[in-house]
């Protein structure tokens, strides 16, 4: 008997394939993002159920005794998204897609930081609407990035290749914070230093980009007070988690002019955004694209694939978070 596995969205072709030739395999046809009742009741028709960051998996969704489900397999390397205590404690295991989506990650935040400085989004909205005025050396001038400072927060797998970027592509120098210590040659290589305080980085940095992960712990890390310790024409681009940021206090500081402008790939609450971010024209607005290409969508189903069949196999699972 193959296990049954259910899989709440639709996963690249190629995977898919994969999926429904090794497993019992139940596909979300509508590719609708399934309810909390749905999910709920896959928790006991089948063996693992394979969600990601549009699923919510609150305690409440988890059954109180009997599930089936004995493995969550998550497309993606987020996992806030999932109530880790909730299913530690009816012994579920959670895997994820680490690795796979670093690169892609990474050039998401450097397209945000070069569009919002070099006004990007603007310019192109104004050329579609006509109303490009033409050549002139006065027309939409924006902050030069080579040479300039990048505070990372956070500085794990996507935040390294962040900086790699930064670092050698366009010269500047790299500041970071980090919960604990970094220390490898790959950090040194880049004449990366490691400062003691978000504040610290937030003071010096021309740029502020967010790598750190959501959930309670990071919750409105950048708050009203953090956003007024940035510097006056900074910019801060998220493609971490939306709640990282308090969007509310974005908005302030954004209206304020407190900061420069915003690059941002993912929000609180998404799909939906706050009205007055879309208005902002030093706001350049993503739908969560950071892993969003064929290549890495490829492999970050085949790493579900992995977690899935060392699972079912009794092998360790390469990538358990819980
Ligand atoms: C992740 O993997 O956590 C991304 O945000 C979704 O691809």
């Amino acid at each position: 008997m193959k296990p049954r596995i259910m899989v709440t969205r639709r996963w690249p072709a190629a995977v898919e394939h994969v999926l429904a030739e090794r497993f019992d395999t139940t596909f979300n046809q509508s590719d609708a993002p399934m309810s909390l009742a749905q999910l709920k009741a896959a928790f006991l028709e089948f063996d693992a159920i394979l969600p990601t960051v549009s699923d919510k998996l609150p305690a409440a969704v988890f059954p109180d005794a009997d599930s089936r489900t004995k493995l969550l397999a998550n497309f993606g390397v987020g996992f806030s998204h999932i109530d880790l205590d909730a299913a530690r404690e009816r012994g579920i295991t959670v895997t994820n897609t680490p690795g796979v989506l670093t690169d892609c990650t990474a050039d998401v935040a450097m397209s945000l930081l070069l569009s919002v400085s070099r006004r990007a989004g603007e310019g192109e909205r104004q050329l579609r609407a006509g109303l490009w005025p033409g050549w002139c050396p006065t027309h939409m001038i924006g902050t030069k990035v080579t040479g300039k400072t990048i505070g990372i927060i956070g500085m794990g797998r996507i935040g390294k290749a962040t900086a790699k970027r930064a670092h050698f592509g366009f010269d500047m120098d790299v500041i970071f914070y980090n919960r604990s210590k970094v220390d490898d040659e790959e950090i040194r290589a880049m004449g990366a230093r490691q400062l003691p305080t978000i504040e610290d980085v937030l003071a010096r940095a021309d740029f502020v980009s967010l790598h750190c992960p959501g959930g309670a712990e990071n919750r409105h890390v950048i708050n009203a007070a953090r956003l007024g310790a940035m510097k006056r024409g900074a910019y801060l681009i998220n493609t971490a988690r939306g709640d990282v940021v308090d969007h509310d206090a974005l908005i302030e500081a954004l209206e304020a002019g407190k900061i420069a402008g915003a690059g941002l790939d993912v929000y609180d609450g998404e799909p939906d955004v706050p009205p007055a971010l879309m208005c902002m024209e030093n706001v350049v607005l993503l739908p969560h694209l950071g892993s969003a290409t064929e290549e890495t969508r490829a492999d970050m189903g085949m790493r579900a694939v992995e977690n899935l069949t060392a699972f079912f196999e009794r092998r360790p699972v390469p990538d358990k978070v819980a």
